[in-house]
């Protein structure tokens, strides 16, 4: 490889096994001066696995890395880092009792003077002005555990250009960002790009793949199906090449038969929104659709009990309810798989039978080994009936792919025989594959006589599959739509109102 044409990188058959598990199996990517490299590929196709491998957080069973033709061995993040790769994990790193600044430049403080003290004000200075290149405007002196999820991930991306990059990895960076992030991601992307900075870009979205890449891969079940020109190529032949077989449709919307009405919602008020009235109709799915700071996550979070109403009511079945705390919304049989499953939804360092069995303990068994068998039971069930692709019942979920992390959360609401179950966008950094399966439980959920509740703000899903949408905008609702009514126009006009 001494030739090396503009390749930055080559990855050669890199294979790499966990127990039970093949996450990759004699891949091999090269990666050209300048350009935008998509990695696509379902939930647990190994997309991640193998950046891991090359900013040294996973080692290689085999195979061999070349960086500007040389061979490179990583044994660890610092050698990948010293070699100008920078990675933008999917799952988030930051450290929350420290401010923007101190995130943005941990491990890399700028010092000045014959004594090395830490510069605070260049720090300052430098943080501010990453960020406002990313066209954010975030106080660099905020502490990051009061950020919203999406700032953070501004927060990430600001620390991973911070210093020069070769090549910067970027697993998933706009699985949280509105259109104007992404679009201020994509601004300096193409600036970097423009600098001969290579980029790998993994996205579960096709149209930034579209919007953004030179060339795409795909893998699939840890092998690599192709590489193509992305000029040359369109949606359907990557669904395609990504699921294995053709996709007829990417929404299957079943008739479900809507019953009564289950839950009535009267001029609730809450921190984020007011005024807000609905009813919810067994058998129904009920989107909601608005723009970031809309109101739709405090809404869910009074909701199921996790922010505090100040003033209206809900009534389920008839019933006025007090939710005062999770708790409380899920003795009354709701359920919430909340936006970021990560932090909320699931216990990450336990394993997949105590995810699904979480909000049911009680119901186990008293004693210790038949609560055990039971659980076992229980999970195997769901891991059967659902679908969720784990190599046993006792993995932790953290090692799951985010499709089967958002089947787990699923799970523990079937388990716990939810009448009424709140998504925050369920398919959010999820592969098609695996969206059209939740689409599919999600309809099983009403045929079985439960009722959805569905946060969305992708337009084509919320429209295909919910049976009326509910608009929010500032807190308010401004507009309702039958789903045959609906049009993409007629949803952003309301959004915006
Ligand atoms: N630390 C680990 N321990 C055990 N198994 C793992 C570990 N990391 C990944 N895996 C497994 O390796 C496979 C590939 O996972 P990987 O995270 O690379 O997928 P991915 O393509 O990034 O998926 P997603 O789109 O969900 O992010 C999966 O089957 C996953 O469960
Ligand atoms: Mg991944």
């Amino acid at each position: 490889m001494s030739e090396n044409n503009g390749v930055v990188l080559r990855m050669e058959n890199i294979t790499k096994t966990f127990p039970g598990v093949v996450a990759l199996d004699n891949v091999s990517i090269d990666l050209n001066k300048g350009e935008v490299l998509g990695i696509l590929g379902e939930n647990g196709a190994g997309k991640s696995t193998l950046i891991k491998i090359l900013a040294g957080n996973y080692i290689k069973d085999s195979g061999d890395i070349f960086v500007d033709g040389q061979k490179f061995e990583i044994r660890g993040p610092a050698e990948a880092v010293a070699s100008g790769i920078r990675v933008i994990y999917q799952e988030l790193n930051t450290l929350n009792n420290l401010t923007v600044a101190e995130n943005i430049f941990i491990g890399e403080q700028i010092v000045k003077g014959p004594f090395r003290v830490v510069d605070w004000k260049t720090m300052i200075k430098r943080a501010f002005e990453l960020l406002d290149t990313l066209n954010v405007k975030l106080d660099p002196n905020a502490i990051m555990g009061d950020l919203t999820i999406s700032e953070k991930q501004i927060v990430e991306i600001a620390k991973a250009i911070s210093k020069e990059a070769k090549i910067l990895v970027m697993d998933e960076p706009t699985a949280a960002l509105s259109e104007e992030e992404t679009q201020s991601l994509f601004k300096i992307i193409r600036t970097l790009k423009s600098k001969g900075v290579s980029i790998i870009y993994i996205s579960h979205r096709l149209k930034e793949i579209f919007e953004i890449t030179d060339r795409v891969t795909v893998l699939r079940d840890g092998k690599k199906v192709g590489i193509l020109k992305t000029e040359d190529t369109d949606e359907n032949k990557l669904v395609e090449m990504m699921v294995g077989r053709d996709i007829k449709d990417m929404y299957p919307k079943r008739e479900v038969k809507i019953g009564d009405i289950v839950m009535k919602v009267q001029n609730l008020k809450a921190e984020g929104f007011n005024d807000i009235s609905f009813r919810l109709k067994k058998g129904e799915i009920l989107g909601i659709f608005g723009l970031l700071g809309s109101g739709r996550t405090s809404l869910v979070k009074a909701l199921f009990g996790a922010n505090k109403i100040k003033s209206g009511e809900i009534f389920v079945n008839g019933k006025k309810l007090h939710v005062k705390s999770p708790s409380i919304a899920r003795d009354e049989k709701i359920g919430l798989v909340p936006l970021d499953r990560k932090t909320e939804g699931l216990a990450l360092m336990m394993g997949v039978k105590e995810n699904i069995t979480l909000a049911n303990i009680k119901d186990l068994g008293k004693s210790f080994l038949i609560a055990k068998a039971n659980e076992r039971k229980k999970a195997n069930k769901w891991i059967e009936e659902i679908g969720i692709r784990t190599p046993s019942v006792d993995q932790e979920v953290n090692s799951l792919s985010g499709g089967n992390q958002q089947k787990v959360v699923l799970a523990k609401w079937l388990e716990s025989g939810s009448q009424i179950i709140i998504l925050n966008e369920p398919t959010r950094g999820i592969d098609v594959g695996a969206k059209i399966e939740i689409y599919k439980l999600m309809q099983d959920l009403c045929e079985r006589g439960s009722s959805v509740i569905m946060i969305s703000s992708e337009l084509p899903e919320i429209m295909s599959i919910a049976d009326r949408i509910i608009v929010m905008s500032k807190g308010r609702f401004t507009d309702e739509y039958a789903r045959k009514e609906a049009s993409e126009e007629k949803l952003l006009h309301s959004a915006c109102l």
